[in-house]
């Protein structure tokens, strides 16, 4: 099947340089917002506001890229909604990594915000989101309604609003990570939610496991959600890695998406349809984490709302459907909490 593949290009890097590992790190962002930004252009979901942060692509993509990131945005958005319903909206997320997400807007459209959002990402990357954040009354508008005064406080790196914080920082440094956030007023008496989406992977497998290590100890009630790759022991998984490498971009994470079982190093226990509770020795309980559960992004696929699906497989002809198989089987969304059981915090799933 090898040598029928499309190239993997989800969240591939798109930049050539010569200058910092990082740079090729940051260059993901870029990559994700513009198939994020493609795929609402025809129509696989609503998101009136990524036109405003991202240019349009005049490449087309790939019809089972379009419907990855599909999967991707349905299944990490009904996790959220999950944990908003069961704080009943009394809660803080935290988005790590979050390049040019758009979640704050659609939130607040759907009636839907937390007590605070926080988005997290190198100050390059927020350098870049604050821009258009400025110069965008659609993206500004909804932060100033929610917010006190008139004035919004954006220096380079950081905006900060009653309800929605953009923090530049290294997640690799955690005291700064900290600091940052606790000085945009972070409560850690707060049910918090973290997610992490398709960003562990640009790190050590030390550095990442630091940064669930210290989530789990900041917080007392918590969640984390990772979307990231896996199976990436097999033929695909080489190809995408060695995609990466020839453009500067190392997947220093790949350690822990060798298969499910090292994936949900991020987790604990996990569920899977035909392995209702199998234990694994994984990295989230080792870091504080008290249940996890993982689904590879096909399965997840096949469980979405039928009418969904039909809906968006009739925006485009997809001739191969192995291809999307293919892809899916390298994708994972798992999640995780500690604490929160009487908030129902471990009856979330998929
Ligand atoms: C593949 S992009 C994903 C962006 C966004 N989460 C999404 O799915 O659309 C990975 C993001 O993680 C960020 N990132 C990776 N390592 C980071 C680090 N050490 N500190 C801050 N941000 C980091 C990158 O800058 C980039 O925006």
């Amino acid at each position: 099947m090898a040598g029928s593949l499309r190239k993997p290009t989800l969240d591939s890097c798109p930049y050539s340089s010569s200058d910092t590992d990082d740079e090729g790190v940051r260059g993901t962002c870029e990559d994700a917002s513009i198939c994020k930004r493609f795929a609402v252009s025809i129509g696989y979901w609503n998101d009136p506001y990524i036109q405003h942060l991202v240019r349009l692509s005049k490449e087309r993509k790939a019809p089972e890229i379009n419907r990855g990131y599909f999967a991707r945005v349905h299944g990490i958005s009904q996790l959220i909604k999950a944990f908003l319903q069961k704080t009943e909206c009394h809660c803080q997320i935290i988005n790590l990594g979050a390049g040019m997400d758009t979640t704050f807007w659609i939130l607040k459209d759907q009636d839907l915000l937390p007590s605070k959002y926080f988005e997290v990402d190198f100050p390059v990357i927020v350098t870049r989101k604050l821009h258009s954040i400025k110069f965008k009354p659609l993206l500004s508008k909804p932060i100033l309604e929610l917010h006190s005064e008139d004035t919004l406080q954006i220096d380079g790196y950081t905006l900060d609003s009653k309800r929605y914080a953009v923090i530049g920082a290294d997640l690799r440094d955690l005291s700064e990570l900290e600091e940052k956030l606790k000085k945009c007023n972070m409560d850690t008496q707060l049910p918090t939610l973290l997610i992490t989406e398709c960003v562990l992977v640009y790190m050590t497998p030390e550095q990442s496991a630091n940064l669930i290590k210290w989530a789990a100890s900041v917080f007392g009630t918590a969640m984390f959600i990772n979307y990231e790759q896996v199976n990436m022991d097999d033929r695909f998984g080489q190809i995408m890695i060695e995609n990466l490498r020839r453009r500067q971009c190392d997947l220093a994470g790949v350690e822990t998406c060798k298969s499910l079982d090292s994936q949900v190093a991020v987790c604990v226990q996990y569920r899977t349809p035909g392995n209702p509770r199998r234990k694994v020795k994984e990295r989230l309980l080792a870091n504080g984490w008290e249940t996890a559960a993982a689904v590879n992004m096909m399965e997840l696929y096949s469980r979405l709302p039928q009418t969904e699906v039909s809906r968006i497989e009739s925006l485009e002809f997809l001739d191969e459907l192995e291809l999307l198989e293919q892809l899916m089987r390298h994708y994972c969304l798992c999640w995780a909490t500690k604490g929160g059981s009487e908030l129902g915090l471990t009856e979330i799933t998929f």
